[in-house]
């Protein structure tokens, strides 16, 4: 047996291993509802074998998609389609998870392949973002966010505890908020994007109230038995590294002492003026520290794809899950691959679903004329 391919418990779910696709959007829904991509993409990953899959980050109100083409959980039609996604990855062996989050100032943007940038002020297709403070992003997503009010924050509040209800509902058992890459939480915290002078505002403490207040409102709709995570951005490489990583780990205490169970450690994505140390397992250490810290359970992802990094990461203890993104999205029957690169004795091929895993275990591909 490997790290990787060792069951995961979490309360009281349990994945096949340690191996899960993050969130990605796949920004093909219309009106925030999935389709037929959706339907046939998600339950292709957890055929392949990843012990979780968790949907792509879902707004929880129409100005909280990050495009036009982001999927949403803000009414019951949505809910029904994520109800088939939520069956569908369940039926392939996975863990069915879900990201659920609003985009803040970043907002109503063209799909990447359309320029990633805003969508300009005159097209019918945008709509106005808010954002803690009066400060855009920069670069292409320049437009003005208006400051959030109080009223704005409780409704925006109240949005992702509706939504969480929805993913429960619809059948999702690990709920992933999305506290990262810049959107609305991510501004609440930094201090690049947030320059309120009220409660939530100010020092670390008052940019932390957002988060911490929001964990705690879905912790009381979700079920005390399922997983609560959340991803959030613990470093912006930025210069200021240490000031943020040590106010990133006090928060993430108090949000396991407010029920948070596990922690997707990435990125913030808050300034243009990042300097990111892209490189092959770049972030492994910083999780490694979280988890040291906080104690408690880790998840990460960024550049994690080599088989013996794969492993090396979860066996040293850096993290708990790897999450693996493009690789997948290249090969979404990774795993298997990363089960034949790794060895995995014959015996261990079961944490792999079998009407694939049983022949694959000894098949060494294209050309080789392997035995069956
Ligand atoms: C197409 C695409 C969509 C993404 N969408 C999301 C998202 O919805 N939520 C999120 O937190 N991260 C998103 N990400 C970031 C990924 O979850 C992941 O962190 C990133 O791809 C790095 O991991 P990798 O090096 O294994 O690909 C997205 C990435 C890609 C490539």
């Amino acid at each position: 047996m490997t790290a990787v391919f060792t069951p995961f418990t979490l309360k009281d779910v349990t994945l096949r291993n340690r191996i899960a696709v993050p969130p990605m959007c796949q920004y093909s829904a219309v009106d925030g509802l999935t389709n037929q991509w959706h339907q046939i993409h998600y339950p292709g990953l957890a055929r392949g074998g990843a012990g979780l899959v968790i949907v792509e980050a879902t707004a929880v109100s129409p100005e909280g998609r990050i495009t036009p083409g982001c999927t949403g959980l803000w009414n019951d039609e949505q809910a029904e389609g994520m109800e088939q996604i939520a069956a569908s990855i369940k039926a392939a062996g996975s863990v069915a998870g879900i990201q659920i989050g609003h985009a803040g100032r970043k907002a109503s943007a063209n799909l990447p392949w359309e320029g990633d940038d805003h969508i300009p002020a005159a097209d019918p297709r945008g709509w106005e973002t808010i954002s803690p403070s009066v400060v855009a992003f920069g670069g292409g997503l320049s437009k003005m966010p208006k400051a959030m009010s109080l009223d704005d924050i409780a409704r925006v509040q109240a949005d992702f505890v509706a939504a969480a209800r929805r993913a429960r509902n619809a059948g999702f058992e690990w709920l992933e908020l999305h506290f990262a890459h810049g959107y609305l939480a991510q501004s609440f915290f930094s201090a690049h994007s947030n320059q309120r002078s009220d409660q939530y505002g100010g020092d670390a403490s008052g940019r932390s109230r957002f988060l911490l207040e929001t964990v705690a409102a879905v912790r009381e709709a979700w079920p005390e038995n399922l997983p609560l995570t959340a991803r959030f951005g613990v470093i912006e490489y930025d210069g200021r590294d240490e000031e943020t990583l040590v106010a990133a780990i006090d928060l993430t205490r108090k949000m396991r002492d407010s029920g948070l169970d596990l922690l997707n450690v990435s990125i913030g994505f808050s300034t243009t003026e990042a300097k990111i140390p892209w490189g092959p397992t770049f972030l492994a250490p910083v999780a490694e520290r979280v988890r040291r810290e906080t104690e408690m359970p880790v998840a990460s992802a960024w550049c994690i794809d080599a088989a013996q990094d794969v492993e090396r990461v979860v066996a040293d203890g850096q993290m708990d899950i790897v999450m693996i993104g493009r690789a997948f999205l290249a090969d979404p029957h990774y795993s298997y691959r990363l089960a034949l690169e790794l060895g995995l004795d014959k015996p261990s091929w079961s944490v792999l679903p079998p009407p694939y895993a049983y022949w694959l275990s000894s098949y060494r591909g294209p050309g080789t004329g392997s035995a069956q």
